[in-house]
């Protein structure tokens, strides 16, 4: 089994471009199939999730190259509507082919994407918003088949501001003649990134970043080339990296405004934050100290993807925080592994009392998601003596060139091979 072996205390230096957003390049990549031609985004970066995606753009017909950072993908022809089972597992996203193969072809047949890692997570809401299109959706062991009962612009409320579920109905309502407009949607910056995409191939799209979206669809859209925003969750775990090794260091290619909630929470924990348009330089010269509280929220609000990631900063610092994750089930799966790292954390239901123990130790621990994953790398890069960090799959889905990033900010960090 391979792991990341990390010696903890070095502290962080220097500057760092974060790579692009995956939970933008992913609704991108399927919003690719919406025009009969090549279009090509830029500032792709090279994760298991995105490989994952572009098998599935390939399989249903669709030739796709890479070139450096960018990935051009040409849809001109489809020769099927249907993803199979086993690419569906691979990943929960992919969810969002049900609207772009939707508005494309009319049809589409997909695996129920199931479970995952942080708990049941339901697309109730992604199928509802694409009925309420007129999509006529039938779920028969296992399988969605999707068809075209009338697709029309109209009205789509959604009672949770889901992030999926918003992106499935953007996708659907380009290829829905007339208005749609997606009341009570999700309002993350990766909305706007999509929506800006979307006009770039000429679809009327406005509002993303609000919670009301419109969108006139059914016109023919065209090829377009775009460049994908940075990764505000990739930003946030550098950050949290330097912080915990009292380190200094610059994070460029990243929008502060995308980080507010998280950077203020640095701030809180004793960090100086410098930002400008486009980067992003935090310091930091003392243990961290615990931060009122940390209630994960939709944007605007405390991102749950940076949940376990400031909860490892903080666990090794001075001073109790609490969290409440607002967002998912049986996200605190890290808890038990930083707890053998020395972590004083108390976890009942929704909320994790963290305790600052001080300097964490190092042990072998395992990733057992995405973010939890990273959480413990932060965690290791702060402990005293060695850190094995396994399950690193996980942690692939997400970040780019990590190990090498960090050890190029100073980090002692390897990866050893299984
Ligand atoms: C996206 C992000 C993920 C992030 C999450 C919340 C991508 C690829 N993933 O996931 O990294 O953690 O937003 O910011 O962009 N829900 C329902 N029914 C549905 C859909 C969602 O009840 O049909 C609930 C979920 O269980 C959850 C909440 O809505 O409690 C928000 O989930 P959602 O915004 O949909 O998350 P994802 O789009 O899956």
């Amino acid at each position: 089994m391979s792991c990341y072996k990390i010696t903890g205390g070095r502290p962080l230096s220097g500057s760092l471009a974060v790579h692009g957003a995956k939970n933008s390049v992913l609704p991108m990549l399927a919003a690719c199939l919406l025009v009969p031609g090549q279009c090509v985004l830029r500032n792709v970066p090279d994760l298991s999730d995105v490989s994952a995606t572009i098998d599935i753009l390939r399989l249903l017909g669709c030739r796709v190259d890479r070139e450096g950072d960018a990935v051009l993908v040409d849809a001109s022809v489809l020769n099927r509507s249907d993803v199979p089972e086993h690419l569906m597992r691979e990943m929960r996203s992919s969810v969002i082919f049900l609207g772009a193969l939707l508005a494309r072809l009319g049809v589409a047949e997909l695996s129920y994407p199931g479970g995952c890692e942080l708990g049941p997570r339901p697309i109730d809401l992604h199928l509802t918003a694409l009925r309420t299109l007129g999509a006529v959706i039938l779920e028969e062991q296992g399988v969605l088949c999707c068809q075209n009962g009338g697709l029309q612009g109209r009205e789509i409320c959604l009672s949770i501001p889901s992030v999926g579920a918003t992106e499935n109905a953007m996708l659907a309502a380009c290829g829905c003649p007339g208005l749609t407009t997606i009341l009570g949607a999700a309002r993350e910056p990766e909305i706007v990134d999509l929506q800006n995409f979307l006009r770039a191939m000429g679809a009327k799209v406005t509002g993303a970043g609000g919670s009301a979206i419109s969108i006139t669809g059914g016109a023919p859209l065209h090829p377009a080339e775009y460049r994908v925003m940075g990764d505000r969750i990739a930003a946030a775990t550098y950050l949290c990296s330097a912080a915990v090794t009292e380190g200094e260091i610059e994070v460029d290619g990243i929008e502060p405004d995308t980080l507010t909630a998280v950077l203020a929470c640095l701030e809180e924990a004793g960090c100086t934050l410098h930002t400008d348009p486009g980067r992003i330089v935090l310091a930091c010269s003392a243990p961290l100290r615990g931060v009122r509280q940390v209630r994960t929220a939709p944007y605007p609000g405390f991102p749950t993807d940076a949940q376990a990631i400031l909860m490892a900063a903080l666990a090794g610092g001075e001073g109790a925080t609490l969290f409440v994750e607002n967002m998912f089930d049986s996200r605190y799966r890290h808890v038990d592994e930083l707890r053998r790292m020395g972590a004083d954390i108390q976890v009942a239901g929704r909320a994790a009392m963290v305790s600052g123990a001080g300097r964490l130790h190092g042990a072998a621990v395992r990733a057992t998601d995405l973010r939890g994953g990273a959480a413990l790398v932060v965690a290791g890069l702060g402990a005293e003596g060695t850190t094995q960090v396994s399950g690193l799959g996980h942690i692939r889905r997400g970040y780019e060139r990590f190990p090498q990033n960090l050890r190029a900010l100073g980090a002692e960090i390897r990866e050893i091979p299984a």
